[in-house]
């Protein structure tokens, strides 16, 4: 028999809330090492999910989660650091790698808005992509795919005690 070693996730989000939810939930199940790359048109909800991982994560709601255009990478202290990058306005492959996103791999939660941009792919960690489809006004069809199927994220964080 073969071990199944990540399986994609699909859920319906009605709302804004459903989705900030959603991405907290994943944002409490992570160790601390994966890359979270996002994939949605403008508007889907990636910075929405980001909010919602870094909620997750512990940040405190006193910070505001905002695209990092003008500063290329924002940083929140949480339980471990969150690293938010947007390539939206990045045109030259060159500048995604001159963002030096190597040295943040693994020293935190790094997670990458249009990182259908990113020009290589990234190996040797944890990958968890979140495919957001905009469906109407209020509705998102959200795709997350790499998890562990023992992930805490599909168990809940008590499943080990029992
Ligand atoms: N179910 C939903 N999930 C996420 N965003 C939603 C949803 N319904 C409405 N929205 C709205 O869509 C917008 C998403 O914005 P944002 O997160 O900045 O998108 P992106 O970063 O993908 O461009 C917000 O204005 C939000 O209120
Ligand atoms: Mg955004």
């Amino acid at each position: 028999m073969t071990k199944i070693d990540s399986c994609d996730l699909t859920f319906l989000a009605r709302s804004e809330e459903e989705t900030f939810e959603l991405a907290r939930r994943l944002g409490q199940s992570l160790k601390g090492d994966e890359v979270i790359l996002l994939i949605g048109e403008l508007g889907a909800g990636k910075t929405l999910m980001v909010a919602g991982l870094a909620a997750g994560l512990g940040v405190g709601d006193e910070t505001y989660v905002c695209s990092p255009s003008f500063t290329l990478i924002n940083i929140y202290q949480g339980r471990v650091p969150l690293y938010h990058l947007d390539l939206y306005r990045l045109s030259d492959p060159a500048e995604i790698v001159d963002l030096g996103l190597e040295d943040l791999l693994g020293s935190g939660v790094v997670a990458i808005e249009w990182a259908e941009k990113l020009p290589y792919e990234i190996r040797g960690i944890k990958v968890i992509k979140i495919f957001i489809e905009v469906i109407d006004e209020d509705q998102r069809r959200i795709t997350i795919s790499g998890l562990e199927p023992e992930s805490d994220f599909i168990w809940g964080q008590d499943h080990r005690k029992t």
